[in-house]
């Protein structure tokens, strides 16, 4: 827990720096509990465009900060620390993109938030796990499609729409250590639970989990929706760990089970209300994305926020 002097040290330079403190549910609970606003990526990027604020304090990965400064341009989007990567954005570049594009002129490039801005810059249009069945189903039929840059919500999209795509081989190195057997042992032990599982799992296109009748995909956001909602009284969570935070927050008299004990981001939990407060008072570290790419970004998440 942070000293109250942290706390209140955050919430006075809010004020006097007119920010706004945006985090994702997979940061460390101290750090959820002192934003203005929790939520999985598409909440996230959609804050952004329309806060206020002239100071964006972004706790999350830096593909979701990028993400925020080529949305919110004008804005300071600041990231209390440097390098907060992911091993999903990390799979695929700008470079390779291009080069498929050039042997694929006709082809639609579908890009999950997840990616930096050279990636989406090369990108007809964007997703996130919350919208992607929307978006897929939105391109005209029988167009070529290329689906970067996870593997797993690609089969997955594959599996519920039928729509065919070439699927980028890149994971996520927390949910690629998801698998169906983890699953099906939870289903056995919880028999009377829901599983909510991520789609960038390792299992999302595994038949033996879509014909559990207890077993639904969803983003982070979803869950947190669907466990409201139910009036089911147990829940298996198969995404990272600190989503049970949010999950417990709304629905204190229900039992959330994790998947496993060692699903978690690392590189979320790099940031601390001590380097949170560090970034307010020294305004840093700030994210820009050069013009010309920020241009080209742009246009596939605007396409993907206007569905
Ligand atoms: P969502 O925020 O879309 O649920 O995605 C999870 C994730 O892995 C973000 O890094
Ligand atoms: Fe990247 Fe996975 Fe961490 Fe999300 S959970 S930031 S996809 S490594």
């Amino acid at each position: 827990m942070p000293t109250p002097s942290v706390t209140d040290r955050i919430n006075r330079l809010k004020k006097e720096k007119n920010a706004v403190i945006l985090a994702h549910y997979y940061t460390r609970p101290e750090v959820q509990d002192l934003a203005d606003y929790v939520g999985d990526s598409l909440g996230l990027s959609q804050e952004a465009g329309k806060t206020d604020a002239e100071i964006i304090v972004f706790c999350g990965v830096h593909f979701m900060a990028e993400t925020a400064a080529i949305i919110s341009p004008r804005k300071k989007v600041l990231i209390p620390v440097q390098h907060a990567g992911c091993s999903l954005a990390e799979s695929v570049n700008g470079y390779e993109l291009k080069q498929w594009k050039e042997e694929h002129p006709e082809g639609i490039v579908v890009s999950y938030v997840n990616t930096t801005a050279e990636v989406k810059a090369y990108t007809d249009i964007c997703c996130t796990s919350a919208n992607a069945l929307r978006v897929v189903e939105s391109l005209p039929p029988n167009s070529r499609i290329l689906f970067v840059p996870d593997k797993n919500l690609g089969a997955w999209i594959r599996k519920r729409t039928g729509r065919e795509m070439e699927l980028w081989a890149g994971d996520c190195c927390v949910h690629q250590r998801i698998t169906a057997e983890m699953i099906l042992e939870k289903a056995a032990e919880y028999p009377e639970a829901d599983i909510l599982i991520h789609p960038e799992a390792n299992c999302s296109a595994d038949d033996r989990i879509h014909s559990l009748p207890q077993a639904y995909f969803y983003s982070t956001a979803g869950m947190i929706a669907h466990a409201k909602k139910s009036p089911k009284k147990q829940f298996v969570i198969a995404t990272e760990m600190d989503t049970l935070h949010q999950l417990q927050k709304d629905s204190p008299a229900k039992e959330f089970i994790p998947v496993g004990d060692r699903i978690i981001c690392g590189q979320m939990k790099k940031i601390t209300p001590e380097n949170l407060l560090e970034a307010l008072e020294k305004e840093q570290y700030k994210v820009t994305v050069p013009a010309e790419i920020r241009e080209k970004a742009r246009l596939p998440i605007q396409r993907m926020l206007e569905l």
